[in-house]
């Protein structure tokens, strides 16, 4: 059986993932801070697994515990191969350089860029052993590679994650394994961050009235569309490893 494990699967693109997932009969391990009911009960309905494993990515030594059971948990069912799809993302603090303080600055490095290292180099060190296929999807953001005023730290750690996973891709390529690592940018999408972004202080964030002409122009994804790109593309079998996908190429 194959088996995936959405960080952030409590809402948006990580909802929308594991839905998809659960209705390709894809056993689901969800994991963030909070659970979601729906998939709890869309996974009943559809007589799929479902195990939630509630997890704060901010904090380092939680992340290591709650994935070393996970791993447990998982290779001792012999999975046939593993998705995981480090998803879970914030984007504050949206602020000047100058005027950053150091706890949401330094939350957002540990849970877009912290996390995804350690879950990933966890889940190669025990698939090694096991010999089971491993296909990691790095969920990053068009501004890992452009500069936006006011978002210095998200842009920055999404920019690393693109960086991790090539290297990454490179190392697996070397050691002839099976597994395979990308990145996959999704766009514009009207999510809770999204919300956030939009109620940012201007000061620091110019490209809000930008932004809200986005939404006027509907140049915004929705989460099912970017979700189901991005499953299409990961059950084809036919990942370039290390490559950064973006949504518009579609
Ligand atoms: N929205 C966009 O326009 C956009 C554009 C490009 C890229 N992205 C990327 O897409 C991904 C998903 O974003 P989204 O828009 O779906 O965001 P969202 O609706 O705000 O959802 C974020 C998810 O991350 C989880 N999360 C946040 N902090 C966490 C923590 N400390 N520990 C554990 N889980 C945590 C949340 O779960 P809990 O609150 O339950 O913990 C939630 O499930 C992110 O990586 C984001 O950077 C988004």
């Amino acid at each position: 059986m194959k088996y995936a494990i959405v960080t952030g699967a409590s809402k948006g693109l990580g909802e929308a993932i594991a839905k998809r997932l659960i209705n390709e009969q894809i056993a689901i391990v969800s994991v963030s801070r909070t659970e979601n009911e729906d998939l709890k009960k869309l996974a009943q309905e559809k007589k799929t697994f479902y195990h939630h494993f509630s997890c704060n990515l901010s904090l380092e030594k939680e992340v290591e515990e709650v994935f070393m059971f996970i791993n447990h948990y998982i290779f001792e069912k012999e999975p046939e191969e593993i998705l995981l799809f480090n998803n879970a993302g914030i984007i504050e603090p949206i602020e000047n350089v100058g005027n950053l303080d150091l706890t949401p600055m330094v939350r957002n490095i540990k849970v877009n860029l912290v996390a995804p290292i350690l879950i990933t180099n966890l889940l190669f060190k025990e698939a090694h052993l096991a010999s089971t296929p491993i296909q990691v999807i790095n969920i990053t953001s068009g501004a890992a590679n452009r500069p936006i005023e006011g978002w210095s730290v998200y842009c920055s750690s999404k920019s690393a994650l693109n960086m991790f996973t090539k290297t990454a891709a490179i190392e697996q390529k070397e050691k002839k394994t099976k597994n395979k690592i990308i990145a996959f940018n999704p766009g514009v999408m009207d999510t809770k961050m999204h919300e956030t972004v939009r109620t940012a202080f201007k000061d620091a964030f110019k490209e809000i009235d930008k932004d809200k002409e986005y939404k006027k122009k509907t140049r915004i994804v929705q989460v099912e569309d970017a979700a189901n790109y991005l499953i299409d593309l990961v059950l084809s079998g036919n990942l370039e490893n290390g490559k950064v996908y973006h949504m518009k190429e579609q």
